[in-house]
């Protein structure tokens, strides 16, 4: 048996303005997602004990077209602490998470020289994973004179962002940034912008064809001040799930009809940039005051909802900052607070479900 697991992921800032080439501020949680593979001899895969529908599970499936075409039935076990549908990247985790058992178990043929001869690479050729002509080989999958690495050394977290990235892009209408994907995968804090930021240790580009025309994103990691030791987030789960791409898609829909509203995704892009200071400076009030002010501009995307407003102004009076995380339309809120129990309980005796996580969590993880 193979496992590995990846943590959920809240944004900060910049959600639905990073499809539109925006910067967006991503964490990684302490939620986790743990999937377990084994081989099976059935005919068919095995989900959970239950025999496996492709339709109801998108990102397994686009990640078995990519990356085990070619392979035995497998047999999956999925334990997830990250709520799914609440904007906690609970597909993200799961895809990364799957992608890394995969690839640990499938292994990866390289040349003598140890240079890949099978995979996914920004350097390669990543707009294979991409593609909608899927059952390909692995790219150069031939290698004569070469060895096959198996478990950790065939990992490789560029590859798991390309894999994790194409397969949210195919069941998000072809609409998806890096945020999610890249947080869950590299753990810690994440800046992706249209741009490379000095500020931030530069990771890896991404390109992807969207509705909207073709976008490009620079990823990057961020380094959390010490400050940051002294703060949590307060996760609030309405219970209402909102799937992650109907609501981008009811972004694009109101841009379309009203192209004025593209002034509030540029305000929130700005708004990010004040906030990356911020977050260099440790300046945890300035962050707070700008989380609240990103809910409200969200709020004028028509992404918010009832319950989470209630959730938000119970959490507010104790908190730094407020505001919806993900794609909202229900889902998740978070609080930026020193006193995470208080917060809690406001959470809780508004009706939702709190959890206490601290800002950056470890990334995707191989248990061997
Ligand atoms: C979803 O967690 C974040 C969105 O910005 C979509 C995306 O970035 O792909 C709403």
């Amino acid at each position: 048996m193979t496992a590995a697991s990846a943590p959920g992921k809240c944004i900060l800032f910049g959600e639905h303005a990073v499809v539109y080439g925006q910067p967006a501020i991503a964490v990684a949680i302490e939620q986790r997602c743990e999937v377990k593979i084994e081989e099976t001899n059935t005919e068919n895969w095995i989900i959970d004990g239950l025999n496996y529908l492709p339709e109801k599970h998108p990102h397994v499936e686009g990640l078995r077209n990519r990356l085990w075409f070619q392979g035995p039935s497998l047999k999956l076990n999925i334990i997830s602490e990250v709520p799914a549908g609440s904007g906690l990247g609970s597909s993200a985790a799961l895809s990364i998470a799957l992608a890394a058992a995969m690839r640990a178990k499938k292994g990866r043929r390289v040349g003598i020289d140890g240079s890949w001869h099978e995979g996914y690479s920004s350097e390669i050729n990543q707009t294979d994973a991409y593609s909608d002509n899927l059952q390909k080989t692995d790219p150069g999958s031939i290698c004569i004179g070469g060895k096959k690495l198996f478990g950790i050394d065939a990992i490789d977290s560029d590859e798991l962002g390309i894999l994790g990235h194409a397969v949210e892009a195919a069941s998000q209408g072809g609409r998806a940034s890096p945020t999610d994907t890249a947080a869950v995968s590299l753990g810690g804090a994440v800046l992706v912008s249209d741009k490379r930021e000095e500020s931030a240790e530069w990771q890896y580009s991404r390109n992807l064809n969207t509705p909207e025309g073709e976008r490009k994103w620079e990823v990057h990691k961020i380094s959390l001040p010490e400050s940051f030791d002294e703060v949590s987030l307060v996760i609030g789960d309405t219970g209402v799930h909102a799937p992650t791409g109907d609501m981008v898609a009811g972004v694009a829909e109101l841009l379309q009809k009203n192209p004025e509203k593209m002034q509030e995704i540029v305000a929130i892009g700005k708004l990010v940039r004040r906030a990356t200071i911020a977050m260099k400076d440790g300046d945890l009030q300035a962050l707070g005051n700008a989380m609240t002010e990103n809910h409200l501009l969200l709020r004028g995307l028509g992404v918010s909802h009832p319950k989470l407003e209630n959730l938000i102004k119970a959490a507010a009076p104790y908190s730094l900052g407020v505001k919806l995380t993900g794609a909202g339309g229900g889902g998740c809120m978070i609080a930026l607070t020193t006193q995470p129990k208080t917060v809690s309980q406001a959470i809780e005796m508004a009706g939702g479900t709190a959890y206490v996580s601290k800002l950056g969590a470890g990334g995707v993880h191989l248990h061997e």
